[in-house]
């Protein structure tokens, strides 16, 4: 007889934010009102003119006999791969082009993953941390170690605070607090895992919107890395790809174990399970790394930024605690008079059509607390934080 995967018992029902599309879904029909989203972190900007020259050029050749496409390889085209060691080398990074893995985002990668380790390995997560790392090691019944972040380490979590770990998930600038390791504390979670035997997956799908020295983009910057590391990458939030879908996974080949590497591993596993990402998504991609695709990025995440910074700015104004927005689009912050956060998830909704994302939604740790982000428009923006502002002043 049939035997489901009973590990789905222990998943909530539905996925945050799937949970919350349907609360707003239902709200907007009910009401009619209309709503600010502020939760799920999509991006608004349009695709910058390079981009868009290179899927229309991609696109043309898939119409010519001569320069048509079919299957490509699932790693991801050479030219994509270079040009991601490329965007790599200018941090110090030396990576070779086979260490790269082109795919569909970060998300799927860093689920898919767990399909190279034993199920006997303690997990250690963050908490708050984003669903996709508990839930995908949840769904095979991995046991796993929370680690508390709260306001008196700054929602950054060090080694000294966890018991047993053999896989650890780290995110910086981090999903959901927004908050970013320096090197030095980076340096410490190397060590940690380096004397462990333990391995880092660390997303860096953030990392575009650093602007500070002090806070390494790639966990590769820190020495010892490449053998303990696997980095998440994605162009979801850099570039505007959450709807054209690419990202890029890097494992480096000093991952190994006896005669398993793990960069082998990774390329059986996509080979046999995936298809790769399509050639002109991977062409509108390799134009990001352009000089100009490089500008107009930068221009668009300044963007992002500005909003982030009216966020924490008016949030300060009102007295709310609250971190992230400096090198970040999430800014996380504490609800108004100690309520609970779908409580003040549901005020903001009800009286300001206002989306954000419940704290608690991200693990226990994340209880009180509520994330948005700055990926709207500014005008949004501000019109979001006058009535969040004048909520606060009244409550
Ligand atoms: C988020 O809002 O946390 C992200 O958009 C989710 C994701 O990138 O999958």
């Amino acid at each position: 007889m049939v035997k489901f995967n009973s590990n789905y018992k222990n998943l909530k029902p539905s996925y945050l934010f799937s949970d919350i599309a349907r609360r707003v879904s239902e709200h907007v029909a009910s009401t009619g009102a209309k709503v600010i989203r502020m939760d799920i972190g999509d991006v608004t900007q349009p695709l910058s003119a390079p981009i868009v020259d290179a899927l229309i050029a991609a696109s043309q050749e898939m119409g010519k006999v001569s320069t048509f496409r079919g299957y490509g390889p699932e790693q991801g085209y050479a030219f994509l791969r270079e040009a991601v060691a490329g965007y790599y080398a200018k941090m110090g990074v030396e990576l070779a082009a086979d260490e790269i893995f082109i795919s569909d985002g970060a998300k799927s990668d860093i689920a898919n993953i767990t399909d190279l380790f034993d199920n006997e390995n303690i997990i250690a997560l963050p908490d708050p941390v984003y669903p996709v790392y508990f839930d995908s090691n949840l769904m095979l019944g991995r046991k796993i170690n929370l680690i508390q972040g709260n306001r008196e380490n700054n929602f950054l979590p060090m080694p000294s605070s966890i018991a047993a770990a053999d896989i650890i998930y780290l995110c910086s600038p981090n999903n959901p607090t927004g908050a970013v390791y320096t090197r030095e504390q980076l340096k410490e979670w190397v060590d940690f895992a380096l004397e462990n035997n333990a391995i880092i997956m660390f997303d860096a799908a953030y990392e575009a919107f650093v602007r500070d020295n002090i806070y390494p983009r790639s966990i590769f910057e820190i020495e010892g890395a490449r053998k303990c590391a696997i980095e998440f990458c994605s162009l979801s939030k850099t570039a505007g790809f959450t709807g054209l879908r690419c990202g890029y996974t890097v494992v480096p080949h000093d991952l190994a174990s006896g005669s398993q590497s793990l960069n082998k591993m990774w390329l059986r596993r996509q080979t046999t399970k995936f298809n790769g990402v399509p050639y002109v998504v991977q062409r509108a991609a390799q134009a990001v790394f352009s000089q100009e695709g490089l500008r107009a990025t930068e221009d668009t995440l300044n963007k992002y930024l500005k909003n982030a910074h009216l966020i924490s700015a008016s949030l300060d104004e009102v007295g709310a605690w609250n971190t992230g927005g400096k090198h970040s689009p999430y800014i996380w912050f504490a609800c108004p008079k100690g309520m609970a956060s779908w409580e003040f998830f549901e005020l903001l909704l009800n009286s300001a059509g206002v989306v954000g994302t419940p704290g608690s939604g991200f693990g226990k740790c994340g209880e009180g607390y509520l994330r948005i982000t700055a990926f709207n428009s500014y005008e949004n923006t501000l019109a979001a934080m006058k009535k969040i502002k004048e909520i606060a002043a009244n409550l």
